[in-house]
C-alpha cells in the first residue's frame, strides 16, 4: 500500500485530486485541513463516490510550528501539496519530504518558487526521493504540449500561451491571491530576444479562441516565461496571458494593477475574499465553458515559416479538473514504480499527451491542432 497526503485537501483543486484518487489500487488517502472537521466533511463525500477507498481525515497546519513532526507521524509515500498560494512561500513542506523519504508533488504558479525549486535536487537525490513542483497545467501540461507540437518545427521562435477560464468555476481563495500577487508588479518577458518589462493584469491583447471569437487577455507572471526560454532551444519569444470571460473583471484587475503602478497599494492579500465574495455572487455571469491555447511559430525542416496552435475546450465546468490532472499523473505514475527519476525539478515534460488524455477521458475536455500554412 501507498499512503497518499493531499495537503489542502479541501481545496478548489486538492478536493478534486482526492475525489479521483480515492480508491486507486494500492492506495491509502489521508485528506488535511487546518481544521478537521472540514477535513472529515471532504472524507464522507469522497467515501460516497468510493465506499472501498481506505480514506481518513487530518488536522495539518504548514505554518504550525509542529508541521514537520505532524507530517512525518502520517509517515507518507506521496505528499500532494496543493495549499497556496506558493508566491513568496518557503520549500518546508518539500523539505519535510525528503527528511521523512516522501515523494513529493505540488501545483505551484509561483514563478521564482518553480524556478528555484531544484536547489532541493542534491538532497531528494541522496534522500532518493522525487519532488516535482507545478505539476499543474503551467508549466505540467504545458511543456507537454510544447514537446508534441516542437517535433513539426526545425527551430521555434516563439510560443505564446493562453487560458482563458469558465467564468462559472468557482475560484480558490489560493489562486486568487496567486493572480492578485503580480497584480500591476513588474516582471520580466523574453520578447524578440530580450528581456523586457510587463507588468501584471496589463499587456492587453485580443485573441481568437475557436469557440468564443475574439477576447482580451491579459500579461500573467507564470513559471514558464523564465522556464521555456531554458527548455526549448533557440526560444526569442515567450508570452502567457490570461483573458477571463466577464469583461469587469479584467477591467477591475487591469485598474487594480494601475493602483498597485501609482505605489498605492502594493499588498492586496486582505481584498481575497472580497474578490471571492464578488466573484461567487456573479458566478451565473458567464458560461461554464473555458480554453487554454498555445501556439508555437518557427521555422520547418524545408525553411518555411510556419504557426502550429493547439486548442483545448473544456465544457460543463470541467476546466477546473486540468489544473489537478499532471499531478494526478505523476502520482499514478508512483504508485505503480513507473517513474525511477529521482531529485527535485520543474514539471517539464514529465508524461505524454495520451497519459493526459486518458487521465481526462472522463471528462467534456477536447482538443484540436491547426497549423499554418
Ligand atoms: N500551476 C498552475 O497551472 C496552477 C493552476 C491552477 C491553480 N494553481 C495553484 O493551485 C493552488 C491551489 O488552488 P485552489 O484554488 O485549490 O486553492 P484553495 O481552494 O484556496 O485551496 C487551498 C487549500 O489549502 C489549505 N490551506 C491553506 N492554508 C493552509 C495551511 N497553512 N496549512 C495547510 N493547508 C492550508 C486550505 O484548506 P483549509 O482552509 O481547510 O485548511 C485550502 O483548502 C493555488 O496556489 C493556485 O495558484 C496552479
Amino acid at each position: 500500500m501507498k499512503r497518499i497526503v493531499v495537503i489542502g485537501g479541501t481545496g478548489h483543486f486538492g478536493g478534486r485530486i482526492c475525489r479521483r484518487i480515492a480508491g486507486e489500487k494500492n492506495t491509502e488517502l489521508v485528506v488535511t485541513s487546518r481544521s478537521k472537521t472540514k477535513a472529515q466533511a471532504v472524507v464522507d463525500k469522497v467515501q460516497r463516490g468510493s465506499p472501498t477507498a481506505i480514506i481518513s481525515a487530518v488536522r495539518l497546519d504548514r505554518l504550525s510550528p509542529e508541521f514537520g513532526s505532524d507530517l512525518q507521524a502520517l509517515d507518507p509515500d506521496i505528499v500532494i501539496h496543493t495549499a497556496g498560494p506558493y508566491q513568496g512561500q518557503d520549500y518546508r513542506v518539500a523539505e519535510v519530504c525528503i527528511e521523512s523519504g516522501s515523494h513529493y508533488i505540488d501545483l505551484a504558479d509561483g514563478r521564482d518558487f518553480v524556478q528555484e525549486f531544484d536547489g532541493l535536487d542534491e538532497e531528494a537525490k541522496k534522500k532518493g526521493v522525487l519532488l516535482v513542483t507545478g505539476a499543474s497545467t503551467l508549466p505540467g501540461l504545458s511543456s507537454v504540449v510544447i514537446d508534441l507540437l516542437r517535433k513539426k518545427f526545425k527551430s521555434i521562435q516563439e510560443i505564446e500561451i493562453s487560458i482563458a477560464p469558465a467564468h462559472q468555476t468557482p475560484r480558490g481563495a489560493s489562486t486568487i491571491a496567486a493572480v492578485l500577487s503580480y497584480c500591476g508588479m513588474p516582471f520580466e518577458v523574453l520578447i524578440d530576444g530580450n528581456w523586457v518589462t510587463k507588468h501584471g493584469w496589463h499587456d492587453i491583447r485580443r485573441r481568437r479562441y475557436p469557440i468564443f471569437g475574439i477576447r482580451y487577455s491579459a500579461a500573467c507572471d507564470v513559471p514558464d516565461l523564465g522556464l521555456l526560454p531554458r527548455y526549448v532551444e533557440g526560444l526569442k519569444s515567450v508570452t502567457f496571458h490570461a483573458a477571463l470571460e466577464a469583461k469587469w473583471e479584467q477591467i477591475a484587475l487591469w485598474s487594480m494593477g494601475w493602483v498597485t503602478r501609482a505605489g498605492v497599494i502594493k499588498n492586496w492579500d486582505p481584498f481575497v475574499p472580497i474578490f471571492q465574495r464578488a466573484s461567487n455572487w456573479l458566478i451565473g455571469m458567464g458560461s461554464d465553458v473555458g480554453g487554454m491555447q498555445i501556439t508555437l511559430s518557427g521555422k520547418t525542416a524545408d525553411n518555411v515559416s510556419k504557426s502550429v496552435t493547439w486548442n483545448l475546450t473544456a465544457r460543463q465546468n470541467h476546466g477546473a479538473e486540468i489544473p489537478c490532472s499532471p499531478a494526478l499523473i505523476i502520482a499514478r505514475k508512483l504508485v505503480v514504480d513507473e517513474i525511477s527519476v529521482r531529485g527535485a525539478f520543474p514539471c517539464l515534460g514529465m508524461f505524454s499527451m495520451s497519459d493526459f488524455a486518458s487521465e481526462v477521458s472522463d471528462f467534456d475536455i477536447d482538443w484540436s491542432v491547426d497549423e499554418s500554412p
